[in-house]
């Protein structure tokens, strides 16, 4: 079945340290079911050629290594990620407008652009982390308003943010600005290292246009059962029907 005809909402993180572990979780999943994040950890190991074997598999791929450099370098790794064939890339909006429209200008020029995302305020990070490297926004949301404000007035796609302040993006950006939302934990399971943490029903319910969701299935005792739980907690919104489509 075609994924992007069915437009899963639920993007699995494949936060593995090797190639063997995260091709046997993908070759379990579904691509009509869900996306695959790779992030830092696994394309430190296995490189643009794990993002080329998932998007052959039929997988769209969000190529998560948030960049943030100065805005030719950035603009340049943008333009060298959108060759590899991710669904979905993104940049952290803390490396400012000049940087974010380098990268927009790089997708732009792509022949099959990527999604572009600006990361805003980490879902691990609290009030007294900003605090401590001299962010002194109270509360936390105003910080994640001002970051996805400024990546959409530089073009891009959407945000990575907290599910706990999509409600609050989603009425201020509208319904085309995609919300991206890690920090979801399912009732029961450990946060880990996440802070700002909402449900899976209740990051649908916010607003959330793509779920990611890393350990509380990748570190399940049966993933598909994990995400099959999933599903059935957000019930036929784990198809999103509203995601803005992907870039022409
Ligand atoms: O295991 P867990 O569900 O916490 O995984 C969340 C994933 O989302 C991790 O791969 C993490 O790097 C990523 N992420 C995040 N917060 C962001 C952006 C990405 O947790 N703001």
């Amino acid at each position: 079945m075609d994924s992007k005809a069915n437009n899963p909402r639920i993007i699995v993180a494949l936060d593995f340290s090797d190639a063997v572990q995260a091709e046997a979780l993908a070759g379990r999943l579904d691509p009509a079911r869900c996306r695959l994040k790779i992030g830092t950890e696994l394309f430190t190991h296995a490189g643009p050629a794990m993002v080329r074997t998932l998007a052959r598999r039929g997988f769209d791929v969000f190529l998560d290594l948030k960049f943030h450099d100065t805005p030719n370098t950035v603009g340049a790794t943008c333009e060298v990620a959108a060759s590899i064939g991710a669904w979905m890339i993104n940049v952290h909006a803390s490396g400012g407008s000049r940087m974010l429209k380098s990268a927009r200008a790089a997708v732009d020029r792509a022949s099959r652009p990527p999604l572009l995302v600006g990361v805003t305020v980490l879902t691990s990070l609290t009030l007294d982390d900003l605090v401590e490297i001299g962010i002194p926004h109270a509360p936390i949301a105003e910080q994640g308003r001002r970051l996805a404000r400024l990546c959409k007035s530089c073009g891009l796609d959407g945000v990575v943010c907290s599910p706990q302040e999509a409600a609050l993006l989603r009425a201020e950006l509208g319904p085309d600005f995609l919300l991206v939302t890690p920090g979801i934990r399912p009732r029961g399971s450990a946060a880990g290292d996440q802070r700002r943490v909402t449900t899976p029903a209740e990051a649908v319910a916010a607003g959330s246009d793509y779920l990611v969701i890393g350990r509380p299935i990748t570190q399940a005792p049966d993933p598909l059962r994990a995400l099959a739980e999933i599903e059935a907690e957000i019930g036929p919104a784990g198809l999103a029907g509203s995601p803005a489509p992907a870039r022409p």
